[in-house]
């Protein structure tokens, strides 16, 4: 994979799934990596299969609610390498449960690290992306920020509100005439540790959740999904679609407008295990 040879990427949440596979991929094309995650144990494994493909890699511990953080992390990563191209603000959890048994902090757990942590990365990575004249902001979204769920309130909200701030961010862009792409994605079924990994409200089964997601939901691989992305990124795309689920359920959704909920509330209610 051709693209990136002499541009420098950041990717959080690379300790894992989409986010290592993301690394793995920008290095095989060229690209030197600053790699963070709160999952020091996955962090290092990425990091030792980026430089046994020969990459550049600064690893890091960065936990992307922590803002303060974040903005001396982005300079380091600038000082090191001298330049940022791309930020790829991947991190995040999943969450189950339904609205009326989800207490607020669960709520706001979910927003801090899937939404606020994008919004963190955005703007500390923004100025060193515009002052490196080819920049590239990639924001994960998911399917789940194209249509709402039963169950995934929380989720669907953090991912709704990437999506927003994403594609009003590309327009602002374009229209300053600053030299950074913006792109927003959203996978379908990734086969990651995702669901393995997630929070759900009190009472909510979590091994019911990941059991059915792993076996039912989950249908491309990490690296499929990085190929997909990385081939968007490329082509500057204001949105990528990751997998045949998201493609599918995207026309549905833009076909029904609001009436997939009256599609789709019957057919989720019988695959899914209860989310309250
Ligand atoms: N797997 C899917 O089906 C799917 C579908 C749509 C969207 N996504 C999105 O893709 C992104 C990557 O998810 P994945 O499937 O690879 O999951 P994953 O659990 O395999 O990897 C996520 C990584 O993010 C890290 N992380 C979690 N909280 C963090 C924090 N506060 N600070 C820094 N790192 C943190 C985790 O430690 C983990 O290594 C997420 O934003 C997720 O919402 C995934």
């Amino acid at each position: 994979m051709e693209g990136f040879a002499g541009k420098v990427a950041a990717v959080t949440g690379a300790g894992s799934g989409i986010g290592q596979a993301l690394a793995l991929e920008l290095a095989r094309s060229g690209a030197s990596l600053a790699i963070s995650d709160v999952n020091l144990e996955g962090l290092a494994e990425t990091e030792e299969r980026l430089k046994a493909i020969g990459a550049q890699v600064k690893s890091d511990r960065l936990d992307v609610t922590e803002r303060e953080a974040f903005q001396l992390y982005a300079d380091q990563v600038k000082e090191h390498f001298g330049k940022v191209n791309q930020i790829y603000n991947n991190a995040g959890i999943a969450f189950t449960g339904d609205v009326d048994i989800t207490a607020f902090k669960d709520i706001e757990r979910v927003m801090d690290i899937d939404f606020w942590g994008v919004v963190n990365g955005t703007k500390a990575f923004i100025p060193h992306l515009i002052a490196s004249g080819d920049g590239h902001i990639v924001n994960v979204s998911s399917l789940f920020g194209l249509m709402a769920i039963p169950g995934q309130a929380a989720y669907n909200s953090a991912k709704f509100a990437v999506r927003g701030f994403t594609e009003a961010l590309r327009q602002e862009m374009v229209l300053n005439r600053e030299p950074v792409k913006v792109t927003s994605v959203h996978p379908g079924g990734i086969k990651t540790a995702i669901a393995r990994n997630g929070l759900t409200a009190e009472g909510v089964d979590p091994g019911a959740q990941s059991k059915v997601f792993d076996k039912r939901l989950a249908s491309t691989t990490p690296q499929r999904a990085a190929e997909i992305i990385l081939d968007g990124v490329r082509k500057n795309k204001a949105r990528v679609l990751v997998g045949q689920d998201a493609v599918v359920l995207d026309l549905i959704v833009r076909i029904t407008g609001s009436g997939y909920q009256r599609l789709f509330a019957p057919v989720i209610g019988r695959i899914k295990p209860p989310s309250r």
